[in-house]
């Protein structure tokens, strides 16, 4: 059987173990599909919903019903500007988390990754002459925008990974887009984030699917300057699920089209007439109506809830993957060698590609 030491102290493994205490008896191969959340986390978010405001407690002799106990109310962004203001705090937190600014970049708030890879397709200025360059590696979502793309008179161009690596591919000429993903759900690979440079360099509008990347690396989005980048949350801290973002740079934004609008989006339209005013506030323009407020809210503890540092959780994982290890080696002695062989890979695999691999690897190395 082989033997398993963990590199990490003794005060860091214990610290893992109650804040994932799932993790005791089960093991966990799809943190690429979805972080795990963890235990401070959770806890934070309890709090600050039960947490007592000044302005709450005065409302308590007014009202005609016995209470215990009054949390700070958290009304709907629409009537309230505390919560706008939180909603806006939030944004600037998560483009610190990328290393940027609301100067630079604006954050839409979507359902999730896929959500803002369609906003992206449905909204972009197709017209005579536009390309739509896609990886062959990207994610299903990505590729769906061929459909918008081509049924606007795009040209749809799929790209090999080595023709994305030496930068083969032809110029733009009308408004295009390219697409690629930072890291592949399916490998693990990861593009070069100069890839992105390369494709403006040559007309091309870049939207750089991170879904994958930033559950487990970090990403310095003043270093890359993609024109959009999509995300969902749940991947970075397990929850809240039905979270993402469109973060797009601000002049990218700005030559998007949106034909729809709804609650929110709009600061007044004319039933009668064809007219309608969108949004002044970008973000908002793109975010038809109402926002999950407090999944937003939750955001916070997900960043900052957790006893970890952001850093850590590329290190936490590794623990999660080595922790796979040390109880798959007991269970699966005769796989030892071929699980060994196969973690580096598992590290950025979501479950289901983990299985074709697995399977793969039986197929063409069958255990001893
Ligand atoms: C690279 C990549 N892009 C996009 C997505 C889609 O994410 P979601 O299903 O959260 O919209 C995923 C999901 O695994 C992914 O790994």
């Amino acid at each position: 059987m082989a033997d398993f030491t963990s590199p990490y102290s003794e005060e860091l493994q214990e610290a893992l173990k109650n804040d994932f205490p799932l993790l005791q008896d089960q093991f966990y191969l799809d943190n690429a599909g979805a972080a795990l959340y963890s235990q401070s986390q959770l806890g934070a978010v309890h709090r600050d919903l039960q947490r007592k405001s000044k302005k709450t407690e005065r409302l308590k002799p007014l009202l005609t019903f016995p209470v215990t106990y009054i949390g700070e109310l958290i009304p709907s962004p629409h009537s309230s500007s505390s919560t706008q203001q939180r909603i806006k705090i939030i944004r600037q937190l998560i483009l610190s988390h990328f290393h940027t600014d609301l100067d630079s970049y604006a954050v839409v708030f979507t359902a999730n990754a896929t959500a803002a890879i369609k906003l992206v397709g449905e909204s972009f200025c197709w017209g005579k002459g536009s390309k739509f360059a896609c990886a062959r590696e990207a994610h299903t979502s990505g590729v769906g925008i061929r459909e918008l793309a081509v049924s606007a008179g795009a040209e749809f161009v799929s790209l090999s990974r080595e023709d994305i690596l030496n930068g083969q591919w032809r110029k733009a000429e009308g408004s295009s887009l390219a697409i690629f993903p930072a890291m592949s759900n399916f490998c693990g690979f990861k593009f070069p984030l100069s890839c992105v440079s390369r494709f403006q360099d040559t007309g091309y509008r870049v939207l750089l699917d991170a879904a994958a990347l930033v559950s487990t690396n970090p990403l310095d989005l003043e270093l890359t300057r993609p024109d959009f980048v999509c995300v969902s949350f749940y991947k970075l801290f397990g929850y809240p699920t039905g979270l993402g973002a469109l973060i797009a740079r601000r002049d990218a934004l700005a030559d998007l089209r949106q034909v729809y609008f709804g609650g929110g989006s709009v600061e007044m339209h004319l039933v009668q007439r064809l007219r309608h005013q969108p949004r002044s506030t970008t973000e908002e323009a793109f975010e038809g109506g109402t926002l999950p407020f407090l999944q937003v809210r939750d955001w916070l503890w997900g960043r900052g809830g957790r006893k970890w540092s952001i850093n850590d959780i590329t290190f936490e994982y590794k623990v999660i993957v080595i922790r796979i290890a040390l109880v798959s080696t007991h269970l699966v002695s005769a796989a030892s060698r071929l699980l060994a062989d196969f973690i580096p890979d598992a590290w950025v695999c979501s479950a289901a590609a983990c299985r074709r691999h697995v399977n793969h690897r039986r197929a063409h190395f069958p255990p001893c």
